[in-house]
């Protein structure tokens, strides 16, 4: 039986041409684009936040920079999921250190790991303290949160300052104009932005611009958008 025999052999090879894909691409299948199956939902993250978090404020900040990092996640190819998870609770000490003297973020890195989050996680809160953890941010998740951390703060301070309080009509040059003028929101380092800029390879303009984009869906959240 000729036929048959050439056609198991074709869908043996088959079967292994396909392990072998599998194979050498599981990395990619496992980290690009992904949708790993998270330790934590988004609910169950949020609990856990506001568990250690009662201002309102300081959750706003965590569902603008997971708003932030979603975007970018999705703009990279990489997983959405994860990178904003990682947003969403890089400050998850806040609230009991308040300060870089007192732990943070080294504390949110052990509360982080003592419940069980992913390592990636983990490694991406420490990063975004870099200079306090000594965690340098190398993969493209921790350089997006170290990146991106001050820079939300800082388009939806000048987004609070314009009449219609919103994103929806702000443009990336009114934002330069204002991370120039020194006296404007100068609890931002501007530095840390633009080291961050640096080491993700983008410019500083592209950067506002994925931030105004990534925010404006959730602008009333994040306490944008109303009049005063
Ligand atoms: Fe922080
Ligand atoms: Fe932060």
């Amino acid at each position: 039986m000729p036929f048959a025999a050439g056609d198991m052999g074709f869908r043996r090879q088959r079967h292994r041409r396909d392990f072998f894909v599998f194979f050498v691409f599981k990395n990619d299948f496992k980290t690009g684009g992904g949708n790993n199956v998270m330790k934590y939902t988004r609910d169950e993250s949020i609990a856990f936040f506001k568990e250690h978090n009662s201002e309102d404020m300081y959750f706003r900040h965590a569902l603008a920079v997971e708003a932030a990092m979603k975007h970018l996640a999705r703009h990279y190819g990489e997983d959405e999921e994860l990178w904003a998870r990682a947003g969403l609770l890089h400050d998850i000490d806040w609230e009991i250190t308040q300060s870089v003297e007192a732990g943070h973020p080294v504390k949110g890195g052990e509360m982080l790991r003592e419940r069980g989050y992913e390592e990636e996680i983990i490694r991406a809160e420490l990063a975004h303290g870099w200079e306090f953890s000594g965690v340098k941010p190398e993969s493209r998740m921790e350089r997006a949160l170290y990146t991106i951390d001050e820079l939300t703060g800082f388009v939806a301070a000048v987004a609070l300052v314009r009449p219609s309080r919103s994103l929806s009509d702000l443009e990336v040059k009114s934002v330069k104009k204002k991370w120039k003028d020194k006296a404007f929101a100068r609890g931002v380092d501007r530095g840390v932005v633009e080291r961050g800029a640096k080491l993700m390879e983008e410019s500083l303009e592209w950067l506002i611009e994925q931030t105004i984009e990534a925010l404006r869906p959730v602008e009333r959240e994040i306490g944008l958008g109303m009049p005063e």
